[in-house]
């Protein structure tokens, strides 16, 4: 209740009656419920779920602390919603503009009389969803660990004559023995020249030796999401190889070495940037961004977010170098803002040289 409470008083400092919620993540996070559809009406006094019958079952069971309002077959749930903001008496009420489409919009105004007014919201709930709870910093942990431990048992399989998308099967397979739902997101695996695309997906590409391997992978369960990524070399590292690696992990702890409370998230990505400054091909991407139940979300390690970090956040730090031709380098870790400092919450091994 603590995260509808703080909702609420966004609502109140926002003079809104009310709120529809209908990003499915932000839906899970106010209510506990985890279809593919329902949406939620949120006033003052009202905290309520609305869903077709495929779901009525699990949302009572899921969000017990919404009040169900079952749509029928022969009524829209569209319809559902606007009947309820004029049973509820809301005047202006927001919703959120970067989930709702337009089409969802026509049919909502067009099922509400001329008042009440709706209201383009922008990340009310994601802002709540910025500081991860003591609960939520756990599931990360026990993904984070999952990805790492079926990364070291992946890692000693690697060898010359494995293709990429054999080593992304063998990880995301690797996940689920050891309990995650899935992957967190396409695992990309990138070997040789193909490493100079910073989202190569895992192709048929036959790994061989000398090859550096760029493989970023994350693992999901309880709707929590990690984000890794190491790079290998299938042999001894070349001088330039190991050059490359070593400028990158530079970047990345002295960047770190911000991520305390306080300093802001462009100014993180500004030291990591100042590392590579003299590397022709450094990352042209963000330095890093939150994760929890969306692979991506705020804050990001970006020039333009300046978002001050603060003890509970959980963000990624991901610099890397793209040679085309030649291939590349990433290496990325999911740290915890603590009072102390950053604590790295991914743990897959650090060694280089595999095969
Ligand atoms: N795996 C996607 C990312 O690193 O953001
Ligand atoms: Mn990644
Ligand atoms: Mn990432």
């Amino acid at each position: 209740m603590r995260r509808l409470a703080a909702l609420r008083q966004r609502l109140l400092d926002l003079e809104l009656d009310g709120l529809v919620v209908t990003s499915p993540e932000n839906i899970r996070y106010l209510s506990g419920f985890t279809g593919s559809l329902g949406y939620l009406v949120i006033a003052g006094d009202a905290a309520e779920i609305l869903g077709d019958s495929r779901y009525w079952l699990q949302m009572e069971a899921e969000a017990p602390a919404f009040r169900l309002m079952p749509s029928g077959p022969s009524h829209g749930l569209w319809a559902l919603v606007a009947e309820r903001i004029k049973a509820l008496g809301l005047r202006r009420v927001g919703f959120e503009s970067q989930h709702l489409t337009f089409d969802q919009h026509q049919r909502l105004s067009s099922a509400l009389p001329p008042e009440p007014t709706l209201v383009a919201t922008a990340s009310l709930v994601e802002e709540l969803r910025i500081v991860k709870e003591p609960e939520e910093v756990e599931l990360l942990r026990a993904v984070a660990s999952i990805a790492g431990r079926a990364f070291d048992r992946v890692r000693a399989a690697i060898r010359p004559g494995l293709r990429e998308r054999d080593v992304a099967f063998l990880l995301e397979q690797t996940f689920r023995e050891l309990g995650a739902d899935g992957p967190a997101f396409e695992t990309i695996v990138a070997a040789g020249e193909r490493g100079a695309l910073p989202h190569g997906r895992a192709s048929d590409r036959v790994i061989q030796r000398g090859d550096m391997v760029v493989v970023d992978f994350g693992a999901t369960a309880a709707g929590y999401h990690s984000d890794t990524t190491r790079t290998i070399v299938v042999g001894e590292p070349t001088p330039e190889q190991a050059r490359v690696i070593e400028a990158v992990r530079q970047a990345q702890l002295a960047s770190m070495a911000l991520m305390k409370p306080g300093e802001t998230a462009d100014a993180v990505d500004r030291r990591a940037r100042e590392a590579l400054a003299g590397e022709e091909h450094a990352y042209g991407h963000g330095l890093g961004h939150g994760i929890g139940l969306q692979v991506h979300e705020r804050p990001y390690l970006s020039p333009t977010d300046h978002t001050a970090l603060r003890t509970g956040m959980v963000i990624t730090n991901e610099p890397g170098i793209y040679v085309p031709d030649w291939g590349g380098v990433r290496l990325e870790e999911m740290v915890l803002i603590t009072d102390t400092g950053p604590e790295v919450l991914t743990s897959a091994s650090w060694e280089i040289g595999v095969g």
